[in-house]
């Protein structure tokens, strides 16, 4: 099963995750990041800032989730944009070395194969930072996805633009259609870092960790992936049946045990 780390809130989350993530950059400066967008990796991010100060980042490696499917990528919130401005910026990193699935539609057929090509030949993702979608999406994996699915085009559903639409002018203003890496590319990962906030992730969240293992809620998929970590905040953590063995287990980690 997954490790589930409650934390108190969403700082204490974001040192948590950016303490391994230095942690292993310090160990390979070579290390492959997989990197989410939307609000929920962002202490994560703002988190590292300090911790990489005086850290040789120029070798470091990363791979987004997913893209918007025919967004301008100046667009602010096209995800090339954002993982630009938060993530690939502060942190320091090399923008030729930090990818986004290619989302414009020329090419768009064998956008998804270029980018499977491009991780494995980084030598695949190290650790993989993800949010879950109010429906259960990982990636935009939405309910259904293969758990073998690779990078490919998926409509979104209205609920995750209805989500979404806080990012744009209005709902109609967000994409129907992404770019998204696998549930099995997310699975190939060697350390999956799922984080949550919110009551509203509660449903979600416990459906990921305790429900059935099922393609009709995406996040399960980590219930499969030999070393997953789950970390939410109380509310996130609201619908999950073990709440107090997680928090036992992780009061009584052996020290020699990481993240
Ligand atoms: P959020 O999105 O972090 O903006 O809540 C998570 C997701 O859709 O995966």
């Amino acid at each position: 099963m997954a490790e589930v780390v409650i934390v108190r809130d969403q700082a204490e989350a974001g040192a948590i995750v950016a303490d391994e993530i230095a942690r292993i950059v310090r160990l390979d400066p070579r290390v492959v990041l997989g990197l989410a967008t939307g609000s929920t990796p962002l202490p994560v991010y703002e988190a590292l800032r300090a911790r990489l100060t005086g850290v040789d980042v120029s070798q470091l490696r990363g791979f987004a989730l997913d893209e918007y499917v025919g967004i301008d990528p100046a667009h602010p919130e096209s995800y090339r944009a954002v993982i630009a401005r938060e993530v690939v910026e502060p942190l320091g990193l090399d923008p030729a070395r930090v990818r986004v699935p290619d989302g414009s539609l020329a090419g768009i057929e064998h956008a998804g194969e270029d980018y499977e090509r491009a991780i494995v030949e980084a030598g695949g993702v190290d650790l993989q930072i993800l949010g879950i979608g109010t429906d259960g999406h990982i990636g935009f994996n939405e309910p259904g996805s293969s758990f073998a699915s690779l990078t490919r085009v998926k409509t979104l559903t209205e609920q995750t633009r209805e989500d979404n639409a806080r990012f744009f002018d209005s709902v109609h203003d967000v994409p129907r259609h992404c770019i998204t890496q696998g549930l099995g590319t997310i699975m190939r990962a060697r350390h999956i870092v799922l984080l949550a906030f919110g009551a509203g992730k509660a449903e979600a969240v416990a459906g990921a960790v305790e429900g059935p293992v099922t393609a009709s809620l995406p996040g399960s998929a980590i219930q499969l992936h030999p070393h997953a970590t789950v970390v939410v905040d109380e509310s996130a953590a609201s619908a999950l049946a073990h709440a107090d063995y997680y928090r036992y287990a992780f009061a009584n980690k052996p020290e020699w045990q990481g993240l």
